[in-house]
């Protein structure tokens, strides 16, 4: 979008994000959880803030549903309130990130190019996509709050997944597979995430 703002300048600040970044001894960044509908995405983002809080870490989660109940509340479900939300969502984690945070955002954002966009607001080492890859079946035999049934009745539209398409990652940092008949755990996924964080220098 063509910005509306005109005649703004940029004003520095003398603490920066190195500064707010040495006083919590950790790298502000983005891990940007991508999934279906009842995939488990906010289990996982919980689980991973659980995880770096007892290592004395701060974090924050940004998570669709959550975030739909007030900054984007005028939002619905089309590609073009999909890609807003995506789009806010991915602005609001880049402020996180600046603030030295580890910035969780969780949501289904099923089209490569509104992640893709969010990607290149933060250096591209600090974006850290996870695809938490959990077929269909899995999520629609979980249904946990009954959309599913609601979509494959034609009473939702737009479902993703039903009749609105998912873009799997083509190339993203972490992949977490769940087959059919066996899914890792919440924790032992927030390992795999945390373990990614450790190795790449975000966690002092
Ligand atoms: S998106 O696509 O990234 O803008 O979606 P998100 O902000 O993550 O919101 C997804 C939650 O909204 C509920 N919901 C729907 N999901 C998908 N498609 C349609 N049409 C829809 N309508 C409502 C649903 O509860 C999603 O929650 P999760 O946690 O993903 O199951």
């Amino acid at each position: 979008t063509v910005g509306k703002s005109t005649n703004i300048l940029w004003h520095e600040c003398p603490i920066g994000q190195t500064e707010r970044q040495k006083l919590l001894n950790q790298k502000g960044c983005v891990v940007w959880i991508t999934g279906l509908s009842g995939s488990g995405k906010s289990t996982l983002a919980c689980a991973v803030a659980r995880e770096l809080h007892s290592r004395g870490h701060l974090s924050y989660v940004l998570d669709g549903d959550n975030v739909r109940h007030g900054l984007n509340k005028d939002l619905g479900f089309k590609a073009d309130d999909r890609a807003e939300n995506i789009r806010r969502i991915g602005e609001v984690a880049k402020l996180f990130a600046d603030a030295g945070l580890i910035c969780i955002a969780s949501l289904i954002s099923p089209y490569r190019s509104d992640r893709s966009a969010c990607r290149d607001l933060v250096p591209s080492s600090s974006f850290i996509e996870v695809f938490l890859n959990v077929p269909l079946e899995v999520c629609e035999a979980r249904d946990p709050k009954g959309l599913y049934k609601l979509a494959r009745a034609g009473k939702i539209k737009g479902f993703t997944g039903i009749d609105d398409p998912y873009e799997p990652p083509s190339d993203c940092e972490i992949v977490i597979q769940c087959r059919v008949e066996d899914c890792p755990s919440p924790k032992s996924m927030a390992e795999q995430v945390v373990s990614y964080l450790e190795a790449n220098g975000f966690l002092q």
